[in-house]
């Protein structure tokens, strides 16, 4: 698949690296180019502007921190008919969830800011430390994914797959409200809870 990244910190480029390494071709965009063209180059992918990231890519990951989310899809230009994957974890200023209780969710509010474009929420509760490490005592941990296009959520599935994770299919993008919850409620068992960042959530099955 080719890919677009748009942000070339931890997530963004921990997931490239990943899907490289499965034979995807990446293009980071990044609002400093030259720090692009460095990540890029170690991972054999190419660099440019948010915008040409996008014309570039049949997926987009959105790998920028919320509060920079609406700014960013901005200087991207038109994503209609791009699968958009939002990783973002919209934080409060106590570090908690900013959007929980209230009848909308981060990733509908992205797709709302992105007219067009086949919105998948994912990869928000998988830790970053986990990018290359996502096996717990032989299982991978669960990638709780949700959208309303069941293409892009294939699409989603498989990168999620490639990554190393165990995708459940969680339903449309309202469910963000449900899938977004989710990573803050790690983040609590983690590092408030005292579980630790060895720990990761997974749907069991019999
Ligand atoms: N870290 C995790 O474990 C984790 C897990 C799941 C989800 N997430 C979510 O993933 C997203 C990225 O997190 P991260 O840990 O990868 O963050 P990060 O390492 O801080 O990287 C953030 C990236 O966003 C770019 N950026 C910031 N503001 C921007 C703007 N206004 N326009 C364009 N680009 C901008 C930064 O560019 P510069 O380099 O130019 O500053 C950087 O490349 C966040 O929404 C976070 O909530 C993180």
């Amino acid at each position: 698949m080719k890919i677009g990244i748009i942000g070339t910190g931890r997530m963004g480029s921990g997931l490239g690296k990943l899907w490289a390494a499965k034979g995807h071709t990446i293009m980071f965009g990044a609002r400093d180019l030259a720090k692009a063209q460095r990540v890029a180059a170690t991972l054999g992918a190419s660099a440019g502007t948010p915008a040409e990231a996008v014309a570039f890519g049949e997926v987009i990951l959105l790998a920028v921190p919320w509060t920079a989310a609406q700014t960013a899809l901005q200087a991207l230009g038109s994503l209609a008919g791009k699968v958009l994957i939002d990783l973002t974890n919209a934080f409060g200023a106590d570090g908690g969830p900013a959007l929980l209780g209230q009848p909308t969710s981060g990733a509908e509010q992205i797709a709302g800011w992105a007219p067009g474009a086949r919105v998948v929420k994912a990869f928000n509760g998988i830790y970053y430390e986990h990018l290359g490490r996502s096996q717990f005592q032989g299982q991978a941990e669960g990638l709780f994914y949700c959208g309303d296009d069941p293409a892009a959520k294939a699409l989603v599935a498989q990168l999620g797959t490639d990554a190393g994770f165990d995708p459940v299919d969680c339903g449309p993008l309202t469910a963000a409200r449900l899938v977004e919850p989710l990573g803050f409620l790690w983040m609590q068992l983690a590092f408030r809870q005292g579980h630790g960042p060895d720990t990761a959530l997974k749907l069991l099955r019999r």
